[in-house]
């Protein structure tokens, strides 16, 4: 892998850790952050003990409050020690009927997911732009492909994630800054468990392990591509959604939701 050191914002736990740990092991200096700072701790003495004389940062940040936020943000742009690829991971997102979530979990989702990638973002390209060099990720979801009811907010941010992405990676082709999206579909994590989804009945052939998602999403990256769909059966699945005529998909899905949820 080309880069010298990575930010990975999410890395206690899922797909950031399994990036912040693929990344270790191809020899690539790391800043982890997400708010646990003792699960991060402990992943760093992991990733410091390999003996390869790799430097990992914790900052530990909620992404949810302005300083915390600030504070990453400061570490993305500074030049001490600079970030050449910033993995924008951290996510959630609760499922259950928009009028019935809690206001504070629509905008910790709103939060997290947009505010807190934006200005990440934002701070990263300005920096990168400058240097002439660098790489951002963006992990949007296939919740972005179509408005998803029960999980209402959650893919609507995603859906502002891949849009971004795809924006911003055509302001950025033919230099050495870009900007790739991942789309992963259902993947082995806490991330359900977070947001109380309840999946019990998904066949499990529909899920990858977060080591697939990350390894995917990481050679995507190294080949500068604008996006990808983690997993063949997610691949499959994004071509028929954007085959199908809009309101078939939306009556499916409607259809869907209101009988799991009844
Ligand atoms: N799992 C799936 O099926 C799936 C599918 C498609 C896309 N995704 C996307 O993949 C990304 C990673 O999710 P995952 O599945 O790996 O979930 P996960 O296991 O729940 O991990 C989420 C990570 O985000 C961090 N995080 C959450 N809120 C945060 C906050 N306020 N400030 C800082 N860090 C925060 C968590 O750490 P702390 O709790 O320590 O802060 C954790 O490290 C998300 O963007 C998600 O939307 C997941």
């Amino acid at each position: 892998m080309q880069w010298e050191r990575g930010l990975v914002t999410g890395a206690s736990a899922g797909i950031g850790r399994a990036m912040a740990m693929q990344l270790a092991a191809a020899g690539v200096d790391l800043v982890l952050v997400a708010r646990n700072g003792d699960r991060l701790e402990e992943l760093a003495e992991e990733l410091r003990a390999g003996g390869s004389g790799l430097e990992v940062e914790v900052l530990a940040a909620d992404l949810a409050d302005p300083a915390g936020l600030a504070a990453v943000e400061d570490r993305v742009a500074s030049d001490e020690a600079p970030i050449d690829l910033l993995v924008n991971n951290a996510g959630l997102g609760y499922e259950g009927p928009f009028h019935a979530q809690e206001a504070d979990q629509v905008s910790e989702t709103i939060g997290v997911n947009v505010l807190a990638l934006v200005r990440l973002t934002h701070a990263a390209l300005k920096t990168m732009t400058a240097r002439g060099k660098g790489q951002v990720v963006l992990v949007s979801s296939m919740a972005s492909l179509q408005g998803l009811p029960m999980t209402a907010v959650y893919a609507a941010t995603k859906a502002f994630i891949t849009s971004l992405g795809e924006a911003l990676h055509e302001e950025h082709k033919s230099t050495d800054v870009t900007v790739t999206t991942v789309l992963p579909g259902l993947t082995r994590t806490e991330f359900h468990e977070r947001g109380r989804w309840d999946l019990g009945n998904w066949p499990s052939a529909g899920w990858q392990s977060a080591d697939a998602v990350a390894a995917e999403a990481l050679r995507a990256a190294a080949n500068s591509r604008p996006e990808v769909v983690t997993g063949l059966h997610n691949r499959l699945l994004a071509v028929f959604s954007s085959k199908a005529p809009r309101g078939i998909r939306r009556s499916i899905l409607g259809w869907n939701a209101r009988r799991n949820w009844r």
